[in-house]
């Protein structure tokens, strides 16, 4: 089978995710990477032998000869690129969340639909082993009717005031809640209709990151499914795992509970320090990479080599995003508010 031609946009933290799975892949070949700060592309180009760099998207669309592209910019600049590459007829990787305003999430999907290019966003808590089962389980009918769901996916405070540097142009809500929104919308089989939502801030603007710190979410879904969302970027910095991640799904038949956070595979302790490394998400295994968070990439080039349906639909992600917009909106008015699709 003939190999896909593939090119980053962003070569930052999980830019370099996307190299290292697509130097793996036997179907791919990254041809370009393309970031603002060019000697960030080039140290990615120098590390996955990845032969040409730019610093302008559109220069890597007219040299490249790149037949899609992975679009890895920061949660609120995913747009801008994403159009410029649809138009230029080039098949989409978009990171999560598609994106953060109503305008953005329209013109992508119009661009995509114009040139009838093929897009796949990266909700990739559906191929985390844990909520893979349970999608399974309720598909197995084993739950019965589901009737409703707590998830909580919180973060370390580390990861907005050092990890990210925009983290105060996005919010938690942005940056987990999508993966937490999209999961509840994939085990249930149903988009969100309303929500009401609180939010809290303080505790990042204190640290310099002008955020929301959390958002509790009431979500009703269009299939009479009702949900409790927990998104925080304030957990402290010596939980021994970035994420928190918990989540409880209840069918009129069974309950499916979730810690996929405080695993009991592995914990490390030193004289100072309790960690429990990460095996399951982004790992690697006698050099090679290993987690879901390499398989929902590995998936998007599988599925356009075999041309099958992405497992994520842009549709799927474009309901994200907007309902995300209901929870902003719904924590600022104080009242339900219904998500406009
Ligand atoms: N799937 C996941 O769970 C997961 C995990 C981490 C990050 N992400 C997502 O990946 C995206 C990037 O996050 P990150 O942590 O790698 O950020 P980062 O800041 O480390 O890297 C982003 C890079 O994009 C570059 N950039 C910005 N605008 C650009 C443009 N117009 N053209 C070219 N380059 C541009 C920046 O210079 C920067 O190097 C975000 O949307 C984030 O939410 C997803």
């Amino acid at each position: 089978m003939k190999k896909i031609k593939l090119a980053i946009v962003g070569a930052g933290v999980w830019g370099r995710t996307h190299a290292g799975i697509f130097r793996e892949h036997p179907l791919a070949e990254t041809v370009g990477i393309c970031d603002l700060d060019k000697k960030r592309a080039e140290a990615l180009a120098g590390e996955f032998g990845i032969p040409a760099v730019y610093s302008r998207v559109e220069d890597m669309l007219a040299e490249s000869g790149c037949e899609a592209v992975s679009i890895v910019t920061p949660d609120h600049l995913h747009a801008e690129a994403a159009v410029l590459c649809a138009n230029a007829g080039k098949h989409l990787l978009i990171e999560k969340p598609l994106a953060t305003t109503r305008d953005d999430v329209k013109r992508i999907v119009e661009a995509a639909e114009k040139n009838k290019v093929r897009v796949m966003v990266d909700l990739h808590n559906r191929w985390s082993p844990p909520f893979a089962s349970a999608k399974e389980a309720i598909q197995a009918g084993e739950l019965g009717k589901l009737r409703n769901g707590y998830f909580r996916l919180n973060d370390i405070k580390w990861v907005a005031t050092d990890m990210l540097k925009w983290s105060a142009a996005s919010s938690i809500l942005w940056f987990l809640g999508s993966h937490s929104l999209d999961t509840l919308s994939w085990l249930f089989g149903s988009r969100v209709r309303r929500v009401y939502a609180v939010s809290s801030r303080g505790v990042l603007a204190k640290l310099g990151v002008n955020t929301t710190d959390t958002y509790l979410s009431t979500l009703e879904f269009e299939n009479g499914c009702i949900a409790q969302m927990e998104n925080s970027w304030i957990d402290p910095n010596a939980n021994p795992n970035i994420n928190d991640i918990k989540c409880t799904v209840l069918g009129d038949k069974g309950m499916i509970s979730i810690d996929a956070s405080h695993h009991n595979l592995i914990q490390k302790y030193t004289d100072t320090t309790v960690t429990v490394p990460d095996v399951l998400v982004r790992n690697t295994v006698h050099g090679r990479v290993k987690g879901f968070a390499y398989e929902s990439i590995r998936s998007f080039v599988d599925k356009l080599a075999m041309d099958e349906e992405f497992i994520v639909s842009l549709e799927d992600a474009a309901s994200v995003s907007l309902a995300i917009l209901a929870i902003m909106e719904s924590a600022e008015k104080g009242q339900p508010v219904d998500v406009r699709y």
